[in-house]
């Protein structure tokens, strides 16, 4: 069935699986606007940047596909590496700039490879809402503006971010947390919660540092980078004054693991 030539709207939500209620919460708002819902898990190869974080990644298939049969999920899309890239992928996006900071800075060559692949999936499931949780925002940011450059005709859905109970922002990474790191971690958004309040008291300059010890002052947490920039060029934001929406973006590792998070300010 051809569906966009009928008045069926296809929604889809990409994930890597190991799926949580992060993922599970942008599967219901898919269900809530769209009459057909498409759900791929493939652990994408050209987004890892680092071999062991590929290799370790969660890979919990019969029981993503339980959940996704709970929420009524029509497809669920599966495919092989062999089927996703039956060549090398040898392509190369300018993203404008927005992927040479923060993850982009950390992570050479991620954010290529996420929209290598997000491209590759829009292809085949042919959406025509796709969501993306503003958990990982720098990814959600460039999402917007490849599909706007590229004139992709499919309209991106953004998400909040869904936290457990203790404020860590829900993540396929945090199973592999050990004990010691998992309990540390909450830490980060608590003090990302405790830096919006300081806002009025602080500079942006000021903040950011706060921010820095804070967590830098736990032995089981280390700061890669704390930047507060506006929501669309992604560009530091250096004084309180300037009109833009500013999102505070951290990257922290946890032993081996790294863990991201941000808030708006
Ligand atoms: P993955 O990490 O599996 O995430 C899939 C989607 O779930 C992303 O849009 C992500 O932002 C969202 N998500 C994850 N944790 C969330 C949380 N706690 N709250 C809200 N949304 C959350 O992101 C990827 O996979 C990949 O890069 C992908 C886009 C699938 C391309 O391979």
């Amino acid at each position: 069935m051809d569906s966009k030539s009928e008045n069926v709207k296809v929604g889809f939500v990409p994930t890597m699986g190991a799926l949580h209620e992060g993922h599970l919460s942008l599967v219901r708002c898919c269900r809530n606007q769209n009459e057909v819902v498409v759900v791929s898990i493939f652990v994408n190869p050209t987004q890892f940047n680092d071999k062991e974080d590929l290799a370790n990644y969660p890979r919990t298939l019969d029981k993503d596909l339980e959940l996704l049969r709970q929420e009524h999920v029509d497809v669920v899309f599966c495919p092989s590496v062999e089927e996703m890239y039956p060549e090398p992928d040898t392509r190369t996006f300018d993203l404008g700039g927005l992927d040479t900071t923060m993850e982009g800075a950390f992570r050479p060559g991620h954010f290529n490879g996420v929209v290598q692949i997000v491209t590759k999936l829009f292809e085949v499931v042919l959406p025509h809402r796709a969501y993306f949780g503003e958990k990982d925002f720098q990814q959600l940011t460039i999402i917007r503006y490849i599909v706007n450059q590229l004139n992709i005709p499919v309209q991106i859905v953004p998400c909040p971010i869904v936290r457990e109970p203790d404020g860590l922002a829900m993540s396929s990474r945090n199973m592999l947390l050990g004990a010691n790191e998992r309990q540390a971690a909450p830490l980060i958004s608590q003090v990302l919660f405790k830096a919006k309040d300081l806002k009025n008291s602080l500079s942006v300059s000021e903040l950011k540092k706060w921010v820095v010890d804070q967590i830098d002052a736990n032995p089981y947490l280390q700061t890669e980078y704390f930047e507060i920039v506006d929501d669309v060029k992604l560009q530091p934001v250096n004084s309180w004054e300037d009109p833009v929406a500013k999102v505070g973006c951290i990257a922290v590792r946890a032993g081996k693991i790294r863990l991201i998070d941000n808030i708006r300010f």
